[in-house]
């Protein structure tokens, strides 16, 4: 089973981290939302404490989160928040279990499958990371993840982030990038999503551009949609104030409390 933290009471709100980072990204928001309701962060298979998953998917990922809820018998219907490799579970948590997802948040994620060109690079990057280790990659996938301005204002996210993503053994991130690689094209379920739904992008966000994700918002019937400014990939961690108004003020809407 996947590890997790878990911590405070209430309605359940289950947060799904980036690549190549781990649950710890969430820490911010599980000490904050704690407070109201109940946080589960899963580390999803490969990173931080769970065990390396060979020849997974997304849809695998996706069913290890929902034995990861049925183990702390949380059957009804959650908060289901993604951010990008997050997100991209998310969408087949959805696919696979419509019933247990009360709401979503789709935070700076995209339906699209990877194009011949991106399949293609992280190819590149899974024979880098196999003849190199981990942290060459990251040290120039990271100036991609945070945007301009933090990597100005707050260079000591950099150094942090780091820390986190070394961390990952070279196999789980091989295991996640062919995952990555051989997604699904989740375009066509967005008019059928029938939760409400709070999409956050980034500004600043090169990898999944706001206007990608606002098309995203233009396609779900009940979502809301917000531009984080000065923010780069990781919204949560780059606009942290913002990021926890929005979405307390959504959980708060939306029955979540
Ligand atoms: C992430 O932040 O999870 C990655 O950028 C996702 C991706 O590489 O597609």
């Amino acid at each position: 089973m996947l590890s997790y933290e878990m911590t405070g009471q209430g309605k359940p709100v289950v947060l799904l981290h980036a690549f190549p980072i781990n649950s710890r990204m969430w820490a911010a928001q599980a000490k904050l939302f704690s407070r109201e309701y109940q946080i589960v962060c899963p580390d999803l298979p490969g990173f931080g404490k769970s065990a390396v998953m060979k020849n997974t998917s997304m849809a695998a990922m996706a069913r290890e989160v929902a034995a990861v809820l049925e183990h702390l018998k949380i059957t009804g219907p959650v908060f289901l928040g993604g951010l990008s490799m997050g997100g991209y579970v998310a969408f087949e948590f959805l696919r696979q279990f419509p019933n247990r997802v009360g709401a979503l948040g789709l935070f700076a994620t995209r339906v699209k499958p990877d194009s011949d060109q991106a399949r293609e690079n992280r190819f590149k990057s899974i024979e880098a990371i196999q003849k190199f280790g981990l942290p060459p990659f990251t040290k120039k996938a990271i100036k991609s993840q945070l945007g301009p301005s933090t990597q100005q204002t707050h260079p000591e996210l950099i150094t942090d982030l780091l820390e986190i993503m070394n961390t990952t053994p070279v196999e789980g991130a091989v295991e996640a990038l062919k995952a990555m690689a051989s997604r699904n094209d989740s375009s066509d379920s967005l008019a059928g999503v029938k939760v409400p739904a709070l999409i956050i992008a980034g500004e600043e966000d090169s990898i999944c551009p706001a206007d990608e994700m606002r098309a995203m918002h233009e396609q779900i019937p009940s979502s809301q949609f917000h531009v984080l400014p000065k923010s780069g990939h990781l919204v949560n961690l780059e606009q942290p104030e913002l990021f926890n108004e929005k979405l307390g003020e959504f959980l708060r809407a939306n029955g979540r409390k």
